[in-house]
């Protein structure tokens, strides 16, 4: 937990928070509650991008120089760092462009897997009909329609665990739901609409009494709560850099050695193969066999500043504060005539909320909304966040949703509840 004078120390790392308040906005603060879509970066992720750029850059695992030598520690330093961040091993960490490539490159394994490839070692990852493949139904797109795609090529069954009225995973439904022909599990860690966070571990422990594979979304929780992933048991988990602080452009794919060793690449091409001819190709072990092409070097470099930032500052003091703020959230929406919040509207224990929330205002569009409280200084994101089928079972096309992260103030909290009070007055007089 921070007091105030820490959250401010924190906001003076942040050059764009700093910047909007002396430039873009007059001098009036921007209270920017939407980092569940895209974080601020410190100005130590911004430095060992340049710094990685300004000294050491050259094409990795490639050169025969020493600038490469320096280049190829550089990238691996990098995922050394990131796969520490989640207690994960080096060669568990495949970098991707972001969450939504990683989720695809397990996803397509299983087609390809599916059409033959891989030979015996990929026997694991073949399915037909008569298989099924389990999400639940809060679900971003980018862990549904990958899923949905696997399913159309191999003819196995799309199976959705609900959410209760409450905001939460109907687990139930859940052991109902996964048996003895499921052969992935895939959900969220967390929800980037609801800010429920699941119980991963219970959820694994299904999936493995019926020898599923498991595939975590963790979008939303790397970034705000300490998360191992070989302790939660996942088989995989896929997550973004911007979402933590961390560049643009880079995602990270973890998955367990000897899965990732096993799994038939995605993408095919240069720097991940041991022999080529013009029949076959031969590929390398996990990593690199999921590498292919040119990889976003500096954007690692960015990302492993942006982890040890994090690890530095602590992610359980982290999610204690930001668990705070979404206490003061709940408690303040609820108060407000008219405003309905989409997901659990209380902590129920501990680590089981985000500081994520998402609202209705009765009789206003959220696009209203978020334009009412723009013009205020209040950066929210509006609309169905990539989530269509979950808008719709909570009877919505849209939602208004705040954000908040740790450099987030009580303030920012407060003038978001006093502006929203103020939005049904001023559309609806
Ligand atoms: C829960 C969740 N999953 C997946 C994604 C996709 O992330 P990206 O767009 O960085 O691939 C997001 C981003 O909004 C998310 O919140």
């Amino acid at each position: 937990m921070f007091d105030a004078a820490e959250v401010e120390r924190i906001r003076n790392d942040f050059p764009l928070l700093g910047h909007y308040q002396e430039q873009e906005a007059g001098g009036r603060r921007l209270a920017y509650l939407d980092s569940g879509a895209t974080s601020q970066k410190p100005l130590s992720v911004l430095e060992a991008e340049q710094e990685f750029y300004e000294r050491r850059n050259a094409a990795v695992h490639r050169g025969a120089h020493q600038l490469a030598v320096e280049a190829t520690e550089a990238f691996e330093d990098a995922r050394a760092a990131v796969a520490g961040f989640v207690g994960a091993g080096e060669r568990e960490i495949v970098w991707a462009k972001n969450a939504t490539e990683a989720l695809n490159l397990v996803a397509y394994g299983f087609v390809n897997a599916s059409a033959g490839l891989g030979g015996p070692e990929a026997e694991r990852f073949r399915i037909g009909p008569g298989a099924n493949l389990v999400i639940t139904e809060m679900e971003h797109h980018a862990n549904l329609v990958p899923w949905q795609q696997v399913a159309a090529h191999t003819g196995a069954e799309l199976r959705v665990i609900p959410v209760t009225d409450a905001g939460r995973l109907d687990l139930e439904r859940a052991e109902a739901l996964v048996d003895s022909a499921t052969a992935v599990l895939a959900f969220t860690h967390a929800s980037n609409v609801l800010g429920t966070v699941n119980p991963a571990r219970r959820l694994v422990d299904l999936a493995r009494a019926h020898d599923a594979v498991t595939v975590l979304d963790a979008c939303q929780s790397v970034p705000h709560f300490g998360v191992d992933l070989p302790a939660l048991g996942v088989d995989f988990a896929a997550f973004s850099g911007h979402k933590m602080l961390g560049p643009t452009g880079i995602g990270v794919l973890y998955g367990r050695a000897e899965l990732l060793d096993a799994l038939p690449p995605f993408l095919t091409g240069g720097s991940m193969i041991t022999t080529v001819d013009y029949q076959q190709a031969s590929f390398m072990p996990a990593p690199q066999r999921f590498e292919a092409g040119t990889q976003p070097v500096a954007q690692a470099v960015g990302l492993a500043a942006a982890a040890r930032y994090l690890a530095e500052t602590g992610m359980d003091r982290i999610a204690a504060w930001e668990e705070h703020l979404a206490g003061r959230m709940l408690a303040g929406l609820q108060e407000i005539p008219g405003v309905r919040v989409i997901g659990p509207e209380e902590i129920g224990q501990p680590g089981d909320r985000l500081a994520t929330v998402a609202f209705d205002v009765e009789g206003v569009h959220a696009h209203d909304v978020g334009q009412f409280l723009d013009e205020r200084g209040i950066a929210v994101r509006v609309g169905h966040h990539c989530a269509q089928p979950l808008h719709r079972r909570f009877g919505v096309t849209a939602t208004t949703r705040a954000s908040a992260y740790l450099h987030t103030t009580e303030e920012e909290i407060d003038v978001l509840l006093g502006t929203v009070a103020e939005v049904r007055g001023f559309f609806l007089r």
